[in-house]
């Protein structure tokens, strides 16, 4: 880990869960920490660049000079993704976004019906990650996605790679004991198209600052995006 290795760089992460309304006081989300975001914003302020953190509600301590941008559910993410994704070199999508949202908010709180059940119907959310990947020619950073995964790991790891245009992808594995969601420790493999390395299991920051060095060297050398 060199510093100053990102400096003049700008790097705009994603991190935490996103909420998803269904009424004024309820919502569908998930377990996400936002600790491995957050670590990789540390690790890409200590290497020098400008970070900026699109985040979901973590309620962790955001780090020193990082630009903090608070969001809550995924088309809050996807609009300052897009906003913000056109001006840096290095795009991280750390968040567990909802995969949908519900198709209506109800303006009051939805009461308690006769019925033993309830149905709410769901549509699906855009895929920001993506849609930065897709981004033309000199608009689009260095676009890195994580896949978290309780089966066959590696294999739809390689498929998000392929399927979602990604630089490169970190597969984590959710369901190993003491790694992962929420974990203060992880365990991943970094997959490009130039191959596959395993980093060992290990504190989150340790994590990030491993994966922002290999980064920086995979960055191209000179030049905006
Ligand atoms: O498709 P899946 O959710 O498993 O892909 C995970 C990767 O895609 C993560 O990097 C996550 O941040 C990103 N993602 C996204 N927007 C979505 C869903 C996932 O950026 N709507």
């Amino acid at each position: 880990f060199e510093t100053g290795s990102l400096s003049g760089k700008t790097v705009v992460i994603t991190a935490g869960p996103t909420r998803e309304a269904v009424d004024p006081v309820r919502y569908i989300s998930n377990h996400s920490s936002g600790k491995m975001g957050y670590a990789l914003a540390q690790a890409a302020i200590d290497a020098g660049a400008k970070t900026i953190l699109i985040s979901g509600p973590t309620g962790l301590p955001v780090p020193d000079r990082v630009q903090h941008i608070p969001v809550i559910s995924a088309d809050d993410m996807y609009r300052e993704s897009l906003v913000h994704a056109v001006d840096c070199q290095l795009f991280i999508a750390a968040a567990a976004v909802a995969d949908y949202r519900p198709a209506v908010l109800a303006e009051q709180k939805i009461k308690k019906g006769a019925d033993d059940e309830m149905v709410i119907r769901l549509v699906k959310n855009p895929d920001i990650v993506a849609a930065v990947a897709a981004l033309p020619q000199g608009q689009r950073p260095f676009t890195v996605g994580f896949a978290a995964e309780s089966e066959c790991l590696l294999q739809h790891a390689r498929g998000k790679l392929e399927r979602k245009n990604l630089d490169l992808i970190i597969a984590n594995d959710i369901v190993a004991e003491g790694i992962g969601f929420n974990s203060d420790d992880n365990a991943v493999t970094v997959i490009d198209k130039s191959g596959e390395l395993a980093l060992d299991k290990q504190s989150k920051s340790g994590i990030a600052r491993q994966l922002i060095a290999l980064l920086a060297k995979k960055l191209p050398a000179s030049g905006t995006n």
